[in-house]
């Protein structure tokens, strides 16, 4: 990682990438203020440049307010510490499969983009009559409903509601052990932020969501990656990075797994609570796409009894994601202080969100427009399967249930560069790699069969693909 590398020397002089080096440390608080910069010798060979190049580096690094020099002492960080930039922490990657920018890509396009890469469904699939209905429903209730804070473990009669929807999955979770989030994304913070200390290793899937990566590089954790097979993580290599870096955490989704869609195996769920309970090992079970799943599949929350594993989920897939509402069901013995920590944090809840979700879910309609859903989420994953084998991108399981497809792309093209090739057709592709901690899926890429349905999609593939072979 010093070594120059040839796009750096290209970039500017040699003394100038010196200086990018160091201050790349600074703002990736690898340097913190006061602490002191390689010696120029040691630099200077861990660099492949001469000392004097060091030695002016340095000097103008001074110059500048950047660092400082103490003369026969050495040379040292100055200033304020930097503001955390999440890009600078963890490997540089190539944009095309940095975890951020993916989802900023997917996030920040246009009406006119199309994003078989995006991890939600079409605003038109959702339930427009019914969420409608319920603001109208929302916009009656009394005056403390529309103005007061929510407690800090969210309205009473949605955890109830939660409660019974969990039991109906095994899950035996009382309502004083459910607490309301804004979403699914705050409630791994939370939890991270409850369970984990900077440095920490945790364990996640390779591959796995891409959020997950650029969260837990907020907490200034160390991410282990183990591979994912379809019925799970590798067992064998799940206790030999338990054995090796001892982690606090594995976060991981068992009914359908983000990217691949496969489902956990009771085999491999039993085997690894039984890895967890040797090792002290937390488990944060993420099931967003729990309400996707066409025959019900082994929770590890269930088995466990919300004891070493904490069970997670949002509405966002389902319901709407404008709507920020999600959920922790976690063993009793944390509830006390995650509240503390849930005030700190956000104070009270979003009482207005928990209201809309409440009245969405009571109204029966959420279970008719899950049917819907699961119809035609099935229909579009035959179709877009179709679509893919027929230009020669093989899905890695069959008709994975929920909304994504794992697939592998030809013997030596790079999903990156397609997905480059891709957006400058304004369509935003997820290539595999952004989901690879170890960065070893760069023939594979994940489509949402939801967003996949516009012919430009695969024409523009074809295009990209005939490109780079
Ligand atoms: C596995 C997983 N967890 C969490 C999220 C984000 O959920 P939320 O909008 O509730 O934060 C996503 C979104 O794609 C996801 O795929």
């Amino acid at each position: 990682m010093d070594e120059l590398t040839t796009e750096s020397r290209n970039n500017g002089t040699l003394v100038e990438s010196v200086m990018a080096t160091i201050r790349h440390r600074i703002a990736a608080r690898v340097l913190t203020p006061g602490a002191r910069l390689p010696s120029i010798r040691a630099f200077a060979k861990s660099m492949q440049v001469s000392k004097s190049t060091v030695v002016d580096a340095y000097e103008r690094l001074a110059a500048e307010g950047d660092i400082r020099s103490r003369p026969g002492s050495g040379y040292y960080a100055a200033g304020p510490i930097a503001p955390l930039s999440l890009a600078e922490i963890g490997p540089r990657l190539d944009r095309a499969v940095d975890p951020l920018w993916v989802s900023r890509q997917s996030l920040e396009a246009g009406e006119d983009v199309l994003k078989p890469g995006c991890g939600w469904l079409p605003a038109s699939w959702m339930p427009e009559g019914g969420l409608r209905r319920a603001l109208r429903t929302v916009a009656r209730a009394d005056a403390a409903t529309l103005a007061d804070y929510g407690t800090p473990l969210g309205l009473p009669p949605l955890r109830h509601l939660l409660t019974r929807r969990l039991a109906a999955q095994g899950i035996d979770a009382s309502p004083e052990q459910i607490m309301l989030t804004e979403s699914d994304t705050q409630a791994i913070d939370l939890l991270c932020r409850f369970l984990l200390e900077p440095g920490d290793a945790v364990l996640v899937d390779d591959p796995c969501y891409f959020n997950f990566h650029a969260l837990l590089r907020a907490h200034r954790v160390k991410v282990v990656g183990v591979p994912y097979t379809p019925s799970g993580p590798d067992i064998e290599l799940f206790a030999q990075a338990l054995a090796e870096h001892g982690p606090r955490l594995y976060i991981t989704n068992s009914a359908i797994h983000n990217p691949t869609g496969a489902i956990l195996s009771p085999v491999v769920a039993h085997r690894l609570l039984k890895l967890a309970d040797q090792s002290g090992l937390t488990i944060i079970e993420d099931d967003i796409f729990a309400d996707f799943e066409h025959t019900p599949a082994p929770r590890l929350a269930a088995f466990d009894g919300l004891d070493r594993v904490v069970y997670i989920g949002s509405f966002s897939k389902t319901l709407s994601a404008s709507i920020r509402c999600g959920f922790i069901a976690a063993p009793r013995r944390w509830m006390e202080g995650l509240t503390d920590l849930k005030i700190a944090t956000s104070f009270g809840n979003g009482r207005l969100a928990s209201e809309l979700v409440l009245t969405l879910l009571k109204d029966g309609l959420y279970r008719k427009h899950m049917d819907l859903l699961r119809a035609r989420l099935s229909r579009a994953m035959a179709e877009t399967t179709n679509r893919l084998r027929a230009i020669g991108i093989t899905p890695w399981i069959d008709q994975p249930a929920g909304m994504f497809l794992w697939c592998s792309l030809p013997e030596g093209m790079d999903a990156a560069d397609i997905a480059r090739y891709a957006l400058s057709a304004n369509i935003v592709l997820a290539p595999g790699n952004a989901f690879s901690l170890s960065q070893s899926a760069s023939r594979f890429m994940r489509f949402n069969v939801a967003q996949s349905s516009d012919e430009r999609i695969f024409r523009t593939l074809e295009a990209a693909m005939a490109r780079c072979d």
